[in-house]
């Protein structure tokens, strides 16, 4: 008997549209199986993920060492909420602050979440600590952020598909251009200002790097004016850029650290904030939690997917070949590609076109050709692969994106 491959896919995509909420545009492919660098869709096609589900699954897909830890874990114990102890969440909230040099660490599980932890870690220092007048605390955040989708988070974004239709929002954020010292100068004055939170590099925005020396500077600015930094990085950590942070490149250690995504390696949800105890301490029991937050599964799960990123050297691995990907591609000189930018292995290229679905049809071609990609921001594709990815591969991956931007004229 012979199976029509198309109908396969389109019934769950049916399926999806039909029972799921129409929040996202997905690629038309189905996936169902992943290993490392590659996924498999419905009718067996393998491709190359270069979206790694928006930087989550740097370790790869379905790593074994972290897929292990999951099924023992899971087979001892997955749940206990915060109203007991249990025996995970304190090796784990070692092992974490240890390794990026805190006092401690508040875990949660979705990225957002974390966000607003560090939101409210951020409010009480300020009123507690600087002294800052109850309610009055405010927050400077940078245009074209992206930290996530609750009311609170969204309501500093400038992004109106973001906030449309969404309001009220919340007051007491200062919006100042992102990469801006002088703006940052500017808004410091105010002496209500208790944080600045910040990703090093601008992910959802289409992978804006900023100047070197900027976040280096700002953490100063904020020191000299008695404010906290606070590093969102959900996206730039845990090796993404080619380095453990995006803020190591500047030897910055911020006031408050922000982690998700590729802390259980593709798993399940966990998210932490890190900080030292003249920040944690001000918030007492009873006054935050998350009933998953700190869980024994997502305990056991992020000691293993932190382990793999330092044991397997996926910071070092992420330089170099965020490197040849820059160069490969910017060599190459095609009419179509307006400029390619990022660091470590994560990039983006903008396209040089007037057609508005330019991107998105240059993303159905590399599908076509085996390799997942997503527009953000329309113009921009972003790059990302698994960071377990090898030389051979890397060139493998080029060659196809080469070969479709050669196959579309401008
Ligand atoms: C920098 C940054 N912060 C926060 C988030 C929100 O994370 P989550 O989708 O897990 O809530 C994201 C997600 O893309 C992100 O890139």
């Amino acid at each position: 008997m012979s199976i029509n491959v198309q109908t396969i896919s389109s019934e769950f995509v049916e399926l999806e549209q039909a029972y799921n909420a129409h929040n996202y545009h997905p690629l038309p492919v189905v996936l169902e199986k992943g290993k490392g660098v590659y996924v498999w869709d419905v009718e067996g096609k393998k491709y190359f993920d270069f979206l790694s589900a928006y930087s989550a699954v740097n370790q790869g897909h379905c790593h074994p060492k972290i897929i292990d830890a999951l099924i023992d874990q899971a087979q001892q114990l997955t749940l206990t909420s915060r109203a007991f102890y249990n025996n995970k969440l304190g090796e784990f909230a070692r092992y974490i602050s240890v390794l990026f040099g805190y006092d401690k660490v508040l875990p949660m599980n979705s990225g957002v979440e974390a966000v607003e932890t560090a939101i409210k870690l951020c409010r009480r220092w300020g009123y507690d600590v600087k002294g800052i007048k109850e309610n009055e605390a405010k927050i400077i955040v940078c245009e074209h952020n992206f930290h996530g989708r609750t009311t609170g988070v969204i309501s500093f974004s400038t992004d109106p598909s973001s906030t449309s239709g969404f309001g009220p929002f919340m007051p007491n954020y200062i919006k100042i251009p992102f990469n801006n010292l002088t703006a940052l100068a500017e808004a410091l004055k105010d002496k209500n200002v208790a944080g600045f939170l910040v990703e090093p590099i601008q992910g959802e925005a289409g992978v804006i790097v900023p100047d070197t020396g900027y976040l280096a500077e700002a953490f100063e600015l904020c020191k000299a004016a008695n404010v906290l930094f606070i590093a969102d990085e959900i996206q730039t950590g845990l090796c993404r850029t080619g380095k453990m942070l995006a803020c190591d490149f500047e030897n910055v250690h911020p006031d408050i650290l922000i982690l998700g995504k590729a802390l259980s390696g593709g798993t399940i949800p966990v998210s932490a904030v890190l900080c030292d105890d003249e920040i944690m301490l001000n918030i007492k029991a009873g006054e935050h939690g998350s009933t998953y937050g700190g869980n024994p599964l997502a305990c056991a799960v992020s000691i293993a997917a932190l382990a793999v990123l330092q044991n397997e050297n996926m910071a070092a691995n992420a330089e170099k070949l965020g490197k040849l990907f820059r160069l490969e591609l910017t060599t190459f000189n095609h009419p179509l590609i307006k400029e390619v930018r990022g660091k470590g292995l994560l990039n983006a290229i903008e396209i040089n076109s007037t057609d508005e679905e330019m991107a998105w049809n240059i993303c159905l071609q590399l599908k076509e050709n085996g390799l997942l990609a997503k527009p953000t921001h329309g113009d921009k594709i972003r790059f990302a692969p698994p960071l377990c990815i090898t030389t051979e591969e890397l060139l493998d991956a080029v060659e196809i994106i080469k070969k479709v931007f050669s196959s579309i004229s401008k």
